[in-house]
């Protein structure tokens, strides 16, 4: 959707429109879901204004009220895109979903950036090979993006390794500020390249690594929070798969079971749809258990990582 579309939206001229534009919103669906005091302050349009560019843009897309009947409709419109295992399919009740976010946790090594990896080039593959026929966003945060290795599944799956690469888009997050620029962006950036998958690897590192000691705590819990909000408005806007990666923190009131948990808070924990906790098992194997969804079954499942990505693992 280009500028003369928000043209179209009463109140809006092209002056108005450059400057929602330059602030990255471009398209109705991206106003209708940013809060009017954000896109006041972005753009500078005074508040009464962007309040009736925001009534418009709502009123095009038709979001104030829906019946539950429409929200089962635009439920009909959710994809899942497979994960490459069978079990972990399964676990997520049939792959990952749009309209939703993901939330890979575990500690390092278990696998959380293998899964992501091959998510991306899963995606790509058209709905009925269990893709989403989209392309792949990748937030990377730590610098653990290896495109040989995106390199290697693609070959190993029958894919076109170059072409695959190429429908991957890179963006390299220096610090939790830049992260937070990166995803405003992507609500321009994700339909003007078909982007059906966001992955933001890892979504709490630079949060945990700048805001340290209890003090600054709040803080990071808000802005945090703020970027959750804004990669779920994401999904919705455009019916794409958000996926984000964190790790594990010792938890030190656990008296018995797992000493770790999730990192993050009830920020975390509510943001994300799905919660899928990983752990190594024996013989290279490695465990998912869902926790904390609203509509799945709290099981769990094995599976491997091998040169396809991700794989089931024989019981
Ligand atoms: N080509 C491969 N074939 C099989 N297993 C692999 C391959 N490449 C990586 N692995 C496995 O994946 C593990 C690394 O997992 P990954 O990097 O996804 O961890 P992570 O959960 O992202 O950790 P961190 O928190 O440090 O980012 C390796 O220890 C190895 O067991
Ligand atoms: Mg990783």
């Amino acid at each position: 959707m280009e500028n003369n579309d928000l043209k179209n939206l009463p109140g809006v001229g092209p002056a108005t429109a450059n400057k929602l534009e330059s602030a990255g919103l471009t398209t109705a669906e991206a106003i209708g879901v940013t809060p009017p005091k954000e896109i006041a302050e972005k753009t500078g349009i005074g508040f009464n204004t962007v309040l009736n560019i925001v009534s418009a843009a709502r009123e095009k897309l038709g979001v104030d009220f829906i019946t539950a009947e429409d929200l089962w409709k635009k439920r009909q419109d959710m994809l899942r895109c497979s994960t490459g295992s069978k079990n972990l399919n399964e676990l997520l009740g049939g792959g990952i979903e749009t309209q939703a976010m993901t939330e890979l946790i575990g500690e390092y090594g278990v696998g959380k950036t293998q899964i992501s990896l091959t998510l991306c080039v899963m995606v790509q593959l058209s709905v009925e090979n269990g893709g989403l026929s989209g392309n792949a966003v990748y937030v990377d945060t730590e610098g653990t993006f290896i495109p040989e290795r995106v390199y290697q599944i693609a070959e190993a799956l029958g894919l076109d390794p170059h072409e695959t690469l190429g429908n991957i888009f890179l963006a390299r997050a220096y610090n939790s500020s830049h992260q937070s620029l990166l995803t405003e962006h992507l609500f321009k950036f994700c339909p003007e390249n078909n982007v059906k998958l966001v992955v933001v690897d890892s979504m709490i590192g630079h949060f945990r690594g700048e805001y340290v000691g209890r003090e600054n705590l709040s803080e990071r819990q808000q802005k945090l929070n703020s970027q959750l909000h804004k990669l779920n408005r994401l999904t919705e806007a455009y019916n794409l798969a958000v996926v984000v990666t964190n790790q594990v923190q010792a938890n030190p009131t656990a008296f018995f079971g797992d000493p770790n948990r999730p990192a993050g808070g009830n920020v975390m924990a509510h943001a994300c749809t799905h919660r899928v906790y990983l752990r190594k098992g024996g013989k290279g194997t490695r465990i998912a258990t869902i926790i904390d969804s609203p509509n799945l079954p709290e099981s769990k499942t094995r599976f491997r990582i091998t040169e396809k990505g991700v794989e089931d693992a024989e019981e």
